[in-house]
């Protein structure tokens, strides 16, 4: 599944190599076999200053070997992604529909999907946006060409006939407790926007999430009925010149995992 090439990021980090680069591998768990890409693998070594190069090459080799996906996939969503802080290109509504379309299918409590998301395309609603963030995310969010708030539905239980139908008996347990109700809507959201932005990553997009907002601000100029709690604001968009520094240091498997 090759990413469209848009431009050398996309290239670089979607390509695939010529089919005589690649192996034949049978998958461990006895998944279907897949094409490995050996070069892409054995490049993967960290390689300090390269994108993704934080990440240690032995893991990635590991995910790469275990992955059942494209293993250039793997990279475009997770070891070559970096999160963006200039953009360039465009989205189109079709993409960014798209973007959704893959959202809806990560998994939620009750299958309650709380996200709500607004997309700022006009200059008036962009200029409102903008004036609520903090000054260092002014410049890249009123150039980015898309951006969204994610926000979570306040009366995201009141839906649960649509969500879950045929089994609401949990329904009760929300509506006697507005604050787990509330709790489990924001925190259900926050897991739909991970998917959010793994989806734009996957759309060989680059997405750029922040919190640096006054979230109050952006709920009375967005939301001022009270349905809806903003949480997040994401820039997408391609990565333009100097998207991003050096690679960021990342957690090493022994130091987070353990196993019990
Ligand atoms: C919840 C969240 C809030 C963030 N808020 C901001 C922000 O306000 N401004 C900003 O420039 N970056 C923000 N970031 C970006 C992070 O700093 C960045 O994703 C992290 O350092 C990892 O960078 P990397 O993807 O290049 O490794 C935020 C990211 C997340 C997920």
């Amino acid at each position: 599944m090759p990413l469209r090439a848009k431009n050398d990021w996309d290239q670089n980090t979607a390509r695939l190599l010529p089919r005589s680069a690649v192996a034949n591998v049978t998958q461990p768990h006895g998944k279907r076999p897949w094409l490995v890409e050996v070069a892409s693998i054995e490049s993967n070594e960290a390689t300090p200053g390269k994108r993704g190069g934080a990440a240690k090459g032995n893991a990635m080799t590991i995910a790469h070997q275990e992955a059942v996906i494209d293993p250039a996939a793997v990279d475009a969503i997770f070891a070559q992604a970096r999160t963006a802080n200039s953009f360039t290109g465009e989205v189109t509504d079709e993409q960014a529909q798209a973007i959704y379309e893959l959202t809806k299918f990560g998994p939620t409590a009750f299958n309650s999907q709380p996200l709500r998301v607004t997309y700022v395309r006009s200059d008036e609603a962009r200029a409102k946006l903008v004036d609520t963030l903090m000054p260092g995310n002014r410049a890249k969010t009123a150039s980015a060409p898309l951006v969204a708030i994610l926000s979570y539905d306040t009366d995201w239980a009141g839906q649960w006939d649509n969500f879950l139908p045929g089994y609401n008996a949990p329904k009760a347990m929300y509506d006697a407790n507005p604050e787990l109700a509330a709790a489990t809507g924001n925190n259900n959201a926050h897991l739909q926007a991970g998917y959010f932005i793994l989806a734009v990553r996957s759309l060989g997009f680059a997405a750029g999430p922040m919190t640096g907002a006054d979230f109050g601000a952006i709920d009375e100029a967005f939301f001022p009925a009270g349905d809806q709690k903003s949480f997040l604001v994401v820039n997408i968009g391609l990565p333009a010149e100097n998207a991003w520094g050096e690679a960021k240091p990342k957690f090493a498997y022994e130091d987070i995992v353990r196993t019990v």
